[in-house]
């Protein structure tokens, strides 16, 4: 056991999280290992206790305003971590990631204009375009062997096909764990910039950095008129429950039509304990986030290892960022066999494969990713928990396969 997991592991069963509480409702069991939802089991950075504990001390929660001081601790991890130089001019408020893609998407594009999403995609993007009244279309990633990358011919067919407004980025990817390479992303943003399509880039994940090193896309390619950055500290710290997360807008033609997009929705400003607790974790939460990292490698190389080993035809895509191993049962298991090996019989609450797909009512501009979906055999497994619930996991996994011969 790492001296991390020690300190931080904590069984949440009981504290009403949506993890393990949830799992009643959402799997209709609460006996499941849960490795679904991506939120870890991990208690915060002492700093965040500590800034947290003070203001509970003052006990006054009166109308607030994040102080300088704040922008500041977010500024210069960013400068630190991803050697990306924000000005605070350019950060705004969103209560969540998923709320900021609906918010651009809102604030650039029109009911009707295609947005397109690299498929398998987190399946809020999918959502958030039809929520919103878009047009979604799907650019399918090769995959080869597990290591998925982009097709960017078919991403710019499709862009032009469909004559596509908005690009609805995710890097690191979830599900499919890639840190995106410089020359990739700069390759889909020249390709964006040419045909005049704005880019969402969702970068929840980038401090989750497993084996790769993230590159900010406003980073990657002269792009910062057309593109937006989303980021919070809610996935590096576990802190989602706090819904507090940031738009990063270095254009000043976006930030005045998202300013004016935004403004009807009176009283969505943030919430002061998001103001400090995520200070808090900028400033002092350095060590924890390498211990944390430290444990996931050694959880994403024991399940890679030991899957592979005892399943040789499992196909387990490299973890290069994110928590949230994708591995592929299709040699073993058909679609229709997943829910009962891997929820019923080895009781483990997963995220599906078809999940990331579009179905196919969904998918207007590509019917490719809908049936891609359809004959998915992949789960995803949220590993950012005791070695413990993985070594059960991964076991269990393992001997139930291997019971079918
Ligand atoms: C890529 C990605 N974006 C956004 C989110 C959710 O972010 P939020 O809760 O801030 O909306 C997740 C959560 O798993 C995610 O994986």
């Amino acid at each position: 056991m790492t001296d991390f997991e020690k300190k931080y592991y904590w069984d949440r069963r009981g504290s009403g999280c949506a993890k393990w509480d949830g799992m009643k409702m959402g799997f209709g069991a609460d006996d499941l290992i849960a490795m679904w939802v991506a939120d870890m089991d991990f208690r915060c950075p002492d700093s965040v206790r500590e800034a947290m504990s003070k203001l509970a001390e003052m006990n006054t929660y009166g109308y607030n305003f994040p102080s300088f001081s704040y922008y500041k601790a977010f500024m210069d991890w960013e400068q630190k971590r991803h050697g990306y130089q924000v000005e605070q001019p350019w950060i705004r408020y969103t209560p969540g990631v998923v709320c900021g893609i609906y918010r651009f998407l809102g604030a650039l594009t029109a009911p009707g204009d295609a947005c397109i999403i690299l498929s398998p995609c987190y399946y809020p993007f999918m959502s958030a375009v039809e929520d919103t009244g878009r047009r979604l279309v799907c650019s399918m990633l090769k995959n080869e062997g597990g290591v998925y990358t982009p097709d960017f011919e078919d991403f710019e067919a499709v862009i032009l096909r469909e004559k596509v407004k908005a690009f609805v980025f995710c890097s690191p990817h979830n599900p499919v764990g890639r840190v995106w390479k410089k020359e990739e992303i700069a390759r889909l943003l020249e390709i964006c910039e040419k045909h005049g399509v704005y880019v969402i880039s969702d970068e929840i994940h980038h401090d989750l950095e497993l084996t790769g090193k993230h590159v900010p896309t406003l980073s990657a390619y002269p792009c910062e008129k057309f593109t937006v950055m989303l980021t919070a500290a809610s996935k590096t710290f576990n802190m989602a429950g706090l819904s507090h997360s940031i738009a990063v807008v270095p254009d000043e033609t976006i930030r005045k039509k998202y300013d004016a997009y935004v403004k009807p929705f009176t009283g969505m400003n943030a919430n002061m304990t998001g103001y400090i607790a995520i200070e808090a974790a900028y400033r002092g939460g350095e060590e924890w986030l390498e211990g944390c990292l430290k444990l996931l490698r050694s959880n994403a190389k024991y399940a890679e290892e030991t899957l592979k080993a005892a399943l040789p035809k499992i196909v387990v895509s490299p973890l290069e960022g994110t928590y949230l191993q994708w591995v592929d049962l299709g040699a073993y298991l058909k679609p229709s066999e997943l829910k009962a090996v891997v929820q019923d019989e080895c009781r483990i609450a997963v995220d599906w494969g078809h999940q990331f797909f579009p179905s196919e009512s969904k998918c207007e501009g590509d019917r490719l990713a809908a049936e891609a979906g359809k004959a998915d055999a992949h789960i995803r497994l949220n590993l950012a928990t005791s070695r413990e619930n993985v070594v059960l996991a991964v076991t269990r996994l393992i001997e139930a396969i291997k019971k079918r011969g």
